[in-house]
């Protein structure tokens, strides 16, 4: 038995425009390949599609400059729209790829990083309560600026929408705007589409003409209330800061409520692919750079940067601490201030506790690696390694030079060069003789002061 809860709805695509060049973001960036959170906008909005459900996503690029935006989008296919003629135009240019599918279509922006699936899927909800054939995204912002404003009958059907360079001024009064997210029975799409003009103020085909089109052709037209975060355009680095704001309260938000303990969240960035675990305890001022995942458990004390690395629970992170790709920390291990870790495993309970940097190692489990100790991986030409054995014991200011092996419960002086390999339970010490001569400083003094 299928409940109305459970009731099929069609199949959604989602056609994403972002063919601008974007130019107030003066860069050489196409605009929507700006990160927030750590992703490309276009991105995010891909996932808020994927998220809710599209079977068919396809987003609309220009001819040049945007390979990058191809690559971010994969495996979902671009169509190329020729010259930016204007957001009707631009949905037409995706028409081919939507050739036999005839379920709802849904075109909206990729310069809109906040949106989220659950509003995508209340156009959709929209659409079946109210036999609409266009459901459109509205939204009152305090300031309805050069919004499209969006002219309703009085039992609440949209009539058309009016651009804010074609509407007289009781038109521009109206303060119901237009979102810019819209959806489309798939069955009436193309033809709707294929009447729109540009005989209006800007020479643009617009997409919001459809309205109009529709309603003339006898078909509904609906209103479907949204947050003004979520369709908020990101055009310049300003607007690019308040939406990366908005997400990091997002994200921090959802870590805190996943059990995630944050001294004070205001001050941790956090990216969108951040995996943080329950009772993970984070300290102030700690960045997150991208592919970062936290076990159980884990503290990370303040001011601590990580990047692309994995750390499993309880271990002991910072303060000052900067875990750079491809470091792997293990269980209960102590990672603690001013200690730089990159391309390395520390294993289980391993201590690196002060000024240290361990890069392309392995780090056994339970050795101590005291302060100072530093591993030489680059001779100027290439990389190599350093492993350090299980329980093993590495002296202060000690230079590990790679390629070299500390076997398992060896012990270094401190202040050693140690570039041959030492055997397990060895000790292996490399310092000048230590020459002593009784009273000399005393002389010394004595004879400057003459
Ligand atoms: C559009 C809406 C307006 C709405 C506003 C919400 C139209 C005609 N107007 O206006 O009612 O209130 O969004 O933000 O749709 N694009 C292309 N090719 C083009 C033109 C645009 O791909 O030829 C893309 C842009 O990259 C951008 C999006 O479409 O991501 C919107 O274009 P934009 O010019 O910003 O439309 P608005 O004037 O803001
Ligand atoms: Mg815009």
């Amino acid at each position: 038995m299928v409940g109305n809860s459970e009731k099929k709805h069609r199949p959604v695509a989602c056609l994403i425009l972002a063919a601008g060049q974007g130019t107030r973001m003066k860069s050489v960036r196409p605009k929507v390949m700006h990160e927030v959170a750590g992703k490309p906008m276009i991105r995010h909005v891909v996932a808020a599609c994927e998220a809710m459900g599209a079977a068919k996503i396809v987003v609309v690029i220009a001819p040049e400059g945007m390979e990058s935006v191809r690559q971010a989008v994969l495996p979902h296919p671009c169509a190329v729209q020729d010259r930016p003629l204007g957001t009707g135009h631009a949905a037409r240019a995706a028409l081919a790829f939507l050739k036999g599918f005839d379920g709802d279509v849904i075109v909206l922006f990729g310069d809109t990083p906040l949106v989220r699936p659950e509003s995508l899927q209340s156009l959709v909800r929209r659409r079946a309560e109210t036999n609409a054939s266009i459901v459109v995204s509205g939204f009152t912002p305090q300031d309805a600026a050069a919004y499209g404003r969006m002219i309703t009958l009085p039992d609440g059907s949209l009539e058309k929408i009016v651009e804010f360079k074609d509407a007289s001024p009781e038109e521009r009064a109206v303060r119901l705007c237009n979102g810019g997210i819209m959806l489309f029975d798939g069955k009436k799409f193309a033809a709707v589409l294929d009447k729109i003009d540009n005989k209006n103020a800007k020479g643009e085909y617009y997409l919001t003409d459809t309205v109009a089109i529709a309603r003339a052709q006898g078909l509904i037209a609906a209103v479907a209330p949204m947050q003004e975060e979520e369709i908020m355009g990101i055009n310049t680095k300003v607007e690019l800061a308040v939406a990366e704001a908005i997400m990091q309260k997002r994200l921090r938000e959802k870590a805190m409520l996943a059990g995630v303990t944050m001294t004070d969240p205001g001050s941790v960035f956090l990216c969108e692919d951040t995996q943080l675990a329950a009772d993970v305890i984070i300290g102030p001022n700690v960045v997150f750079g991208s592919g970062v995942k936290v076990g159980a458990g884990v503290e990370i004390k303040s001011f601590c940067h990580l990047e692309k690395v994995e750390i499993e629970a309880g271990a002991t992170i910072g303060p000052f601490a900067r875990l750079r790709p491809g470091a792997k920390i293990g269980e209960g291990a102590h990672i603690g201030n001013f200690v730089e870790i990159k391309n390395a495993t520390v294993e289980a309970g391993a201590k690196i506790n002060h000024l240290s940097y361990i890069g392309d190692a392995r780090v056994g489990e339970k050795a101590n690696v005291g302060a100072g100790t530093i591993t030489c991986n680059y001779d100027g030409f290439t990389k190599a390694h350093t492993d350090i054995g299980a329980g093993a014991f590495i002296g202060s200011n000690t230079s590990l030079i790679a390629p070299v092996k500390i076997g398992a419960g060896a012990i270094i002086g401190a202040g050693s060069a140690i570039s041959k390999d030492v055997p397990a339970d060895a000790l292996a010490v490399t310092r000048a003789k230590p020459s002593l001569i009784e009273g000399w400083a005393a002389r010394f003094r004595a004879n400057k002061k003459k």
